[in-house]
């Protein structure tokens, strides 16, 4: 069984083929239980270099390797992930506070979208396009299209999801034959640098893929405005994603940013399935998700009734240990339960009507439910990255558009209804990655396309088109000459 590292060491960086420490480190806590489960190198500026330039030279050979032998790596990847499921998703759980049935989950969801990322790169194709099509141009001239690699990909994490999140920027860029630098989040550093040893042990050569652990306010701007890095693919808050949009200019970028995620129940919806649905789309893993539900919108008429059965289902929510399979588990750390708190108490001196929760034991904040929720509250435009959901009621339909539509966010919605037109006009007016119908929002199946728009993010993720995105369209042109003149 491959370990390559135990709790409580420091830990080190993948550079050009070689576990490397540094002199100092920043330890990591377990979120739930007093226990430090290691530490990890604080790189400085002057480290980095190092890493860009070994990115840059190793990148060379590795796009000169045919995509077939690729795609061998990284099925070797993700077998060997699933052989150390058992051992990662423990780590996982103990660094992000997931329970262990989600962890587990993301672990093989990994492994499962590795495959496919290998199997789709051979899928690739480029094409050829006949002059004679544009005006003025005659038929012996043919470009030649193929997708070649970017170069350095700078892969910058969040910490609900170092593994999934980490690999699905790894995998896509690999397998397009561009060489990788890892930047993963503080808490979830652990899991992704053993991501990071099962991607060597499978046999990516050295300095294809690296690793950049530190301070991000140290070394942040530094990595992503270097020159070698030839595309940044972040996910994250939308604070931290218009930051780095903002310094790092012409450098092609995909950004999978916060969510505000609405469901809007019309009167004629089932009522017990829009609630079932609403209640794991809002609380699992502690609403800790980019595509969390994070508001219902729900028509006057039945919002009474919707508002009875989403509390029945928060109530059966089990708060407790991640250990123990709860979906309620400690926040990720204090300012986040702290900043939680703060859109409660906000809700509550505005007079939002508290069906459930406001509870809250050290950094575990109790499912928290409201009911007639108003626009002047934090709650109904924020997004809490914590298990507090309000509801929020219209009169039409037309309302509830306007409402979804007025947040700054943009990734998915959700629409509940039995009548296929309204489902479908409604989904056609919502300015969002995607729309959900008579389901929770939710990124999977990984070979979806998956984008947000206004402040929710740029570019689209999802196997295929992240494999797109970081690959272009190289044109070889052939003019032939003509064999009757
Ligand atoms: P975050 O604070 O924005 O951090 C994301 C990553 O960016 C971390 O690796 C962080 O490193 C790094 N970072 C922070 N400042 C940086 C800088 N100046 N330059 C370069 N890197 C920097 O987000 P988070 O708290 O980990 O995740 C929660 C947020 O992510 C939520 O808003 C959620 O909606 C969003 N999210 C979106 C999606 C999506 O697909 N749309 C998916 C998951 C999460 P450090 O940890 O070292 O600070
Ligand atoms: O927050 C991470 C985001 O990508 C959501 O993924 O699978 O929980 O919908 P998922």
């Amino acid at each position: 069984m491959f370990q390559y590292i135990k709790e409580n060491e420091n830990y080190k960086n993948l550079i050009n083929g070689q576990w490397i420490g540094t002199e100092d480190f920043i330890k990591i806590k377990c979120p739930y239980k007093n226990l430090i489960l290691g530490s990890i190198p604080k790189m400085k500026t002057e480290d980095i270099d190092k890493v860009i330039s070994s990115a840059k030279e190793a990148q060379k050979n590795w796009s000169s390797i045919g995509v077939n032998e690729r795609a061998k790596i990284l099925h070797k990847a993700a077998s060997l992930l699933e052989a150390n499921c058992d051992y990662l998703s423990k780590i996982l759980m103990m660094e992000i506070g997931k329970d262990i049935n989600s962890s587990i989950s993301e672990v093989k969801r990994t492994a499962d979208f590795i495959r496919f990322t290998a199997d789709a790169g051979k899928n690739l194709e480029g094409e050829t396009i006949s002059a004679d099509n544009f005006p003025g141009f005659k038929k012996n001239k043919i470009s030649f299209a193929q997708r070649v690699p970017l170069g350095v990909v700078l892969a910058i994490s969040p910490f609900n999801y170092p593994i999934n999140l980490s690999a699905s920027k790894i995998a896509p860029a690999l397998i397009g034959g561009n060489s990788v630098i890892l930047k993963p989040p503080t808490q979830g550093a652990i899991s992704a640098l053993h991501l990071v040893k099962i991607f060597q042990e499978a046999g990516i050569p050295d300095g294809v893929i690296n690793t950049v652990t530190g301070k991000s306010s140290q070394i942040g701007d530094y990595i992503v405005t270097h020159p070698d890095i030839n595309f940044i693919n972040f996910t994250g808050s939308s604070q931290v994603g218009k930051h780095i949009a903002k310094v790092a200019g012409m450098v092609p970028m995909m950004m999978e940013l916060g969510g505000k995620d609405a469901a809007i129940v019309l009167s004629d919806a089932d009522l017990a399935d829009a609630a079932d649905e609403i209640v794991s789309g809002a609380f699992s893993y502690s609403g800790q998700r980019c595509t969390a539900i994070k508001r219902v919108i729900a028509e006057e008429s039945i919002a009474d009734d919707l508002a009875s059965l989403i509390l029945e289902g928060v109530k059966k929510l089990t708060v407790g240990s991640p250990e123990e399979g709860s979906t309620i588990t400690p926040l990720i750390d204090t300012a986040a339960a702290d900043f939680v708190e703060e859109l409660i108490d906000d809700a509550i001196t505005k007079g939002a009507v508290m069906l459930h929760g406001n509870k809250r034991s050290e950094n575990t904040l109790y499912p928290t439910l409201f009911d007639k929720v108003t626009s002047d509250m934090r709650i109904a435009w924020e997004e809490p990255f914590g298990p507090v959901l309000p509801i929020i009621r219209v009169k039409d339909k037309f309302e509830a558009i306007t409402l979804a539509n007025k947040s700054e966010y943009g990734l998915q919605s959700c629409v509940f209804t039995k009548n296929i037109n309204d489902a479908f006009y409604i989904a056609n007016k919502l300015e969002v990655g995607a729309v959900q119908i008579n389901n929770k929002s939710e990124r999977g199946p990984d070979n979806f396309p998956f984008s947000g728009v206004k402040s929710s993010g740029m570019g689209t993720q999802g196997i295929k088109y992240s494999i797109e995105a970081m690959t272009r369209l190289k044109s070889i042109v052939l003019t032939i000459d003509s064999c009757e003149s």
